[in-house]
């Protein structure tokens, strides 16, 4: 006779805990001001998803990011080389997933181990791969509101980006 089944496996119902803020950019300029905010709170391990269409500022934000990183190498897009390390107060990870198709690929090119590493990762394009993203994480969303004003969402996942967002916040509004 067969053994009897295990029960049926559920995902945990334990939603992990979340939140969320929103702000404008008027410029290039203030859109890395805001990234370099950021850059300067993250701690190894961090992950950072940015989602916007092309020419969104995503890049311009992750100079920023990289700025507040106290990386020196200028940061360009890496559209064609997917991923670029750069090394500043903690070694930083710009990977541009625009050129992959679905998560396989992504696997392919090590994404995990820079995720799970001691660095900062930070991904633009992520929704490319959804299967292979952490389920913690800040995710940013940028918006074009016209020629130079973008609206930036971000949104925690997890712990410790809650507290991220929150002294993320604290810094923004100067208290
Ligand atoms: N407030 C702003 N913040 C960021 N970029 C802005 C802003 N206003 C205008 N821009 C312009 O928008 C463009 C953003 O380009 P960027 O390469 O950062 O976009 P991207 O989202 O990375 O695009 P891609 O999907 O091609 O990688 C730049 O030319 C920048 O000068
Ligand atoms: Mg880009």
């Amino acid at each position: 006779m067969a053994p009897p089944r295990p029960p049926p496996r559920t995902t945990p119902s334990r939603a992990l805990p979340a939140a969320s803020t929103a702000l404008t950019s008027h410029s290039p300029d203030e859109t890395r001001r805001i990234g370099a905010l950021l850059g300067d709170l993250l701690e190894p391990g961090d992950v950072v998803l940015l989602e916007g269409n092309l020419g969104a500022g995503k890049t311009v934000f992750a100079q920023g990011v990289a700025a507040g990183l106290g990386v020196e190498a200028p940061v360009t897009s890496p559209t064609f080389t997917l991923i670029h390390e750069h090394s500043g107060r903690l070694m930083f990870y710009h990977v541009d997933l625009y050129r992959i198709e679905g998560d396989a690929e992504a696997v392919d090119l090590g994404l995990e181990d820079y995720f799970y590493g001691g660095g900062v990762t930070l991904v633009e394009w992520s929704g490319r791969a959804p299967g292979v993203l952490p389920a913690e994480h800040l995710a940013i969303q940028l918006q074009p509101r016209g020629e130079s004003e973008r609206a930036i969402r971000l949104v925690a996942s997890g712990r410790r980006y809650v507290a991220l967002l929150a002294a993320f916040e604290r810094r923004i509004t100067g208290t």
